[in-house]
C-alpha cells in the first residue's frame, strides 16, 4: 500500500515533529488541531525547526518552502477523509485517544491505517474501540522526532498482518529504523528510560545531588547526550508523569511510582521546555538560573600540599603523578601535614573508613574517576559526613586548576554516576532476562531512540559485568530496594566472564 497523504492529529511538540518528518519525505500532511492557538504554536514549532535546519546549512530555503507547502493545517477531522494513514499525537490519556480514534474511524476510508504515537498506553485497548481494529497500529516516534531515528512499531493481536509491515516500510522511507515491539506498557525504550528519569528526580528531591550535577554526571560520566533532568524537560514532565503512571499501573514496581517532586512540578504547571519552566527555567531555549549552575563549592583556594591515599593501585599512582606534574607537593603518608587529603575511592567501598584510618576526617575528600584517571572528563568529589565545606571547596579548586570537571556526591554506594547508571543497567538486564526484548534490540532502542552512544548492554560490556554487579550489590546491601538487587543474568555473565556481545554471537551459532 502506498502512503501519499497522512493526517497528523494534535500539533504539540511530538505532532509538529512528526508532521515535519512526513513532509520532509515528500508526503502530504493534513495537520489537524482543533484549538487555533495550539495550531499556531505547532506550526511555529515546525517553522522554527525548518529554519534552524536552513541556518545550519542542512536545508535550502527553497526546500523549506516546499516542505512547508506540503503541510495543510486543518481544524476538523473531516479533512482526513482522503488520507492513507492517520497518526494521533494527542495527550497521553486513553479516553482522549479513544475519542480521536472514534472520529478517525468515522471519517477515514476503511483501507486507511490508523496509528497511535502513544508512549505507553495499550494499542490493543485503542484498537478494540474501533470498527476496523485490524488497521490500528502503534507508530511510536521519539523526541525530537526529526532527529531521533527509532520508530517502535506496535502490532496487536487484532492487527492485520500487512499493517505493521506497511508502517515499517513507511518508517524506512522516512529515514527511520523501525523495530517491532510487543504491546506492553512503555514498549521497550520508555519502559527502560522512564524509571531512570524518575530515579533522577528522586535523587534531586532527596538532596542527594544538585540538578546540574545529576545532569553532568550522566552526560560526562556516562556519555549520554543529555542528563536525565534536562531530558525530562525536553519530553515534558506531564507526558513523563502519564507514562510512569501507566507503567506503574501495569507492572506495579516501586521504581515506576512517580516521584512526588515530579507530581508537584506538573501540578504547578512546570511541565518543561514547552512551558518555559520545568526542572530548569528556560530563556531562548537555554536553561538558566541557579538550578542550571554547578553545586556551590566555589570560593576555595587550590591546595599546595596534598596527601593521596589509595589502595596502592594504578589509580592512586596516576593521581599522585598528575598532581606532582602540576607542581604540587604530594605525600602518601597521612601523618605528614598537608592542605588536603584525597582518598582514591572505589565505587563499591565507602570513603569514610579510609578517612578515619588516616585520622584526617575533616580534610579528607574522596575522589572517584568513573572512567579511570587518564583522559576521564569527570571526577566525583565524595563528601563524607566528616568532610568540611572548605575541604570540598579546596578539592574543587584543585580540579579547576587541573582542568578536571567535577560533580559532588555523598559517600554512598555508586556515588553519583553509579547511583544513576547501575539501577538503569539492572532494569535493562531484567528486561532481557524476562524475555521482554533481547539485548541487541534493547541496545538498538536506546541508541536510536534516545541517542545513547552505547546501549545498556554495550555499556555493561565496556565497564565489565563484574564491576556493575559489585556496584549494584553495594547499593542493594545499603538500601535493600528490590530494584537494586542484581539480576541473576548479570551475575551469570560476571561469573562466566563473558560479555553480552559474545553471548549474543554464541546464541546465534
Ligand atoms: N527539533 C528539530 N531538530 C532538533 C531539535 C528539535 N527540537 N533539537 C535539536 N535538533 C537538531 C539540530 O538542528 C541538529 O541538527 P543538525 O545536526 O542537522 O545540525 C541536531 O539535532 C543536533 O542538535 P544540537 O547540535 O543543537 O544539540 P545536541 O547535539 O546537543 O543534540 C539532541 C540535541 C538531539 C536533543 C540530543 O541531546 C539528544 O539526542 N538527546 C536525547 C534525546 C532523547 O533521549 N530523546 C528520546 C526521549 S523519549 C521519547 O521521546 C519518547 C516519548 O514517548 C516520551
Amino acid at each position: 500500500m502506498e502512503i501519499r497523504e497522512v493526517a497528523v492529529v494534535g500539533l504539540g511538540t511530538m505532532g509538529a515533529g512528526i508532521a515535519e518528518v512526513f513532509a520532509r519525505a515528500g508526503i502530504g500532511v493534513v495537520a489537524i488541531e482543533a484549538d487555533p492557538q495550539a495550531l499556531r504554536h505547532g506550526l511555529g514549532t515546525l517553522d522554527a525547526s525548518l529554519s534552524r535546519a536552513v541556518s545550519r546549512g542542512r536545508l535550502a530555503p527553497s526546500e523549506q518552502a516546499e516542505i512547508r507547502a506540503r503541510v495543510r493545517p486543518a481544524a476538523a477531522f473531516s479533512d482526513a477523509a482522503a488520507v492513507d494513514l492517520a497518526i494521533e499525537a494527542v495527550p497521553e490519556q486513553l479516553e482522549i485517544k479513544r475519542q480521536v480514534f472514534a472520529e478517525l474511524d468515522r471519517v477515514c476510508s476503511p483501507e486507511a491505517i490508523l496509528a497511535t504515537n502513544t508512549s505507553s498506553l495499550s494499542v490493543t485497548s485503542v484498537a478494540a474501540g474501533t470498527s476496523h481494529p485490524g488497521r490500528v497500529v502503534g507508530m511510536h516516534f521519539f523526541n525530537p522526532a526529526p532527529v531521533m531515528r527509532l520508530v517502535e512499531v506496535v502490532a496487536t493481536v487484532l492487527s492485520d498482518e500487512s499493517v505493521p509491515m506497511t508502517v515499517a516500510a513507511l518508517a524506512r522511507r522516512l529515514g527511520k529504523v523501525p523495530v517491532e515491539v510487543g504491546d506492553r506498557a512503555g514498549f521497550v525504550a520508555n519502559a527502560l528510560l522512564l524509571p531512570y528519569l524518575n530515579h533522577a528526580v528522586e535523587l534531586l528531591d532527596a538532596g542527594y545531588a544538585s540538578a546540574a550535577d545529576i545532569d553532568k554526571a550522566a552526560a560526562q560520566g556516562i556519555g549520554l547526550p543529555m542528563g536525565p533532568l534536562a531530558l525530562l524537560d525536553l519530553i515534558g514532565l506531564d507526558t513523563s508523569l502519564s507514562v510512569l503512571e501507566v507503567l506503574h499501573g501495569e507492572f506495579g514496581q516501586p521504581r515506576y511510582c512517580p516521584a512526588p517532586l515530579l507530581r508537584r512540578l506538573v501540578a504547578a504547571g512546570r511541565t518543561g521546555r514547552k512551558a518555559g519552566r520545568g526542572i530548569y527555567s528556560y530563556a531562548n531555549g537555554q536553561a538558566t538560573g541557579a538550578d542550571a549552575e554547578p553545586a556551590g563549592v566555589a570560593g576555595g583556594s587550590a591546595p599546595d600540599t596534598v596527601t593521596v591515599i589509595g589502595r596502592g593501585d594504578d589509580q592512586e599512582a596516576d593521581l599522585a603523578t598528575t598532581l606532582a606534574s602540576e607542581g604540587l607537593s604530594v605525600t602518601r603518608n597521612p601523618a605528614h601535614p598537608s592542605d588536603l587529603v584525597l582518598i582514591v575511592a572505589d565505587v563499591g567501598q565507602p570513603v569514610l573508613p579510609a578517612a578515619l584510618a588516616a585520622g584526617r576526617g575533616e580534610q579528607a575528600v574522596g575522589v572517584h574517576f568513573p572512567g579511570g584517571v587518564r583522559d576521564c572528563p569527570l571526577a566525583e568529589l565524595v563528601r563524607t559526613s566528616l568532610t568540611t565545606k572548605s575541604a570540598m571547596a579546596s578539592a574543587a579548586a584543585l580540579a579547576a586548576r587541573l582542568g578536571i570537571s567535577v560533580v559532588q556526591a555523598p559517600d554512598r554506594p555508586g556515588f553519583l554516576v553509579g547511583a544513576l547508571l547501575y539501577p538503569h543497567l539492572a532494569d535493562a538486564v531484567r528486561m532481557a532476562q524476562h524475555g521482554y526484548a533481547d539485548a541487541a534490540d534493547i541496545d538498538t532502542a536506546m541508541t536510536l531512540g534516545c541517542g545513547y552512544p552505547r546501549g545498556p548492554f554495550q555499556l555493561i560490556d565496556a565497564i565489565g559485568a563484574a564491576d556493575v554487579l559489585a556496584g549494584l550489590q553495594a547499593m542493594y546491601d545499603a538500601y535493600g530496594y528490590p530494584a537494586f538487587a542484581p539480576p541473576p543474568l548479570l551475575a551469570e555473565h560476571a561469573a562466566a566472564g563473558i560479555d553480552f556481545a559474545a553471548a549474543g554471537r554464541a546464541a546465534a551459532r
